[in-house]
């Protein structure tokens, strides 16, 4: 059977190791998938960097948007990203292209995810982003598959992974925000940028797709309130502990009789509770569904494993043709409505 070619966009560490996961588990992909998955296109800035896996044999672009326009593929995997320039860029001429699109760049979907789904539609072309959204947890087929009977009520959790792994580490050892933060860095958890990990924007990113989803709604993201973590010290951790809790940065839609309410900031969630135990660079999303009731699902949030375990899912979605509107109904069927006031935290 013809096999499935793919172009990867960006070559950092999540573009390596999907490559990586790809090269591994060809045999399973192909059986799973009843054709393969060939990798006939990357495009990164360094040609001589050692990324760990093999490159012979696929082209080579310096430029991601001509790779998108002219590189053969079936399906331009992003993984540069950032809102505007390249990744944008990219995406936009895949899609224009008739091309499909795997992206793990939840900042652009935020931002700019309708759009890109109506483009997508226009095209007959599919826009896939598991990866976007809490690293490893497959919550975007569970949101849209597992739960599609449902009602959404609320959903909620720990959506970025260098938050957690920060506030973790600062109360098991005592040790500071920046020193846990460069090592966060160095582990290839936090952003480009790593304000928008410690100022809660990232985790906005997440929760304005997430939201999208679950109601049935246009992404908002400039609904979201937004508050980081850089004012919680020791001092709070230690005050907190006293008080028989752990603070952690949440992400919480609710669908209210006022409207879709969407907020990021640290809270107290009491020890011992399934939210609590939550530790390190692990997300976790709880759902209520109306018929399913509550459920979680717990993961890796960041670093190439299981970042690049749910772009390759998207990938071999793709090669077995099983798709589905991103936002899980059509653009034009999504729901207009209100976003709730904030009035308090
Ligand atoms: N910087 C993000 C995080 C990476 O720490 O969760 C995964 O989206």
């Amino acid at each position: 059977n013809a096999p499935l070619r793919v172009a990867i966009a960006g070559l950092g560490t999540v573009g390596a190791g999907t490559v990586r996961l790809l090269q591994d588990h060809a045999d399973l992909i192909t059986a799973r998938c009843g054709r393969p998955v060939e990798i006939t296109a990357v495009c990164a800035r360094d040609r001589t960097r050692d990324r760990g896996c093999d490159l012979s044999g696929i082209a080579w672009f310096d430029d991601p948007v001509a790779m998108a326009r002219e590189g053969g593929a079936d399906v331009v995997v992003e993984v540069i990203g950032g809102t505007s320039g390249a990744a944008r860029d990219t995406v936009e001429a895949a899609l224009a292209s008739g091309c499909s699109v795997v992206t793990a760049n939840k900042a652009l979907l935020a931002v700019h995810g309708l759009d890109l789904a109506r483009a997508a539609e226009q095209a007959g072309a599919h826009l896939a982003y598991e990866a976007a959204v809490a690293g490893g947890i497959p919550i975007i087929k569970a949101l849209r598959e597992g739960l599609a009977g449902n009602r959404v009520r609320r959903i909620y959790g720990i959506l970025n992974g260098t938050c957690n792994y920060i506030l973790t580490t600062m109360q098991e050892t005592g040790r500071g925000f920046d020193d846990v933060l460069g090592e966060a860095q160095r582990l290839g958890y936090a952003e480009a940028d790593p304000s928008f990990d410690v100022d809660g924007v990232d985790a906005a990113h997440k929760l304005a797709i997430l939201t999208s989803l679950a109601f049935g709604r246009p992404v908002d993201f400039p609904a979201v309130s937004i508050e980081g973590i850089r004012r919680v010290d020791a001092m709070d951790i230690a005050f907190a502990d006293a008080l028989g809790y752990r603070i952690k940065l949440l992400g919480v839609a609710e669908d209210t009789e006022h409207g879709v309410l969407q907020r990021v900031h640290p809270c107290l969630v009491p020890k011992g509770g399934s939210i609590a135990s939550v530790d390190g660079v692990y997300n976790a999303v709880v759902m209520e569904g109306d018929h399913a009731g509550r459920s979680m699902l717990e993961g890796r949030g960041a670093g190439a494993g299981p970042t690049a375990s749910a772009v390759v899912a998207d990938i071999m979605d793709l090669t077995c043709g099983r798709t589905a509107p991103a936002f899980g109904v059509s653009v034009d069927d999504l729901r207009q409505g209100p976003s709730a006031p904030i009035e308090t935290h």
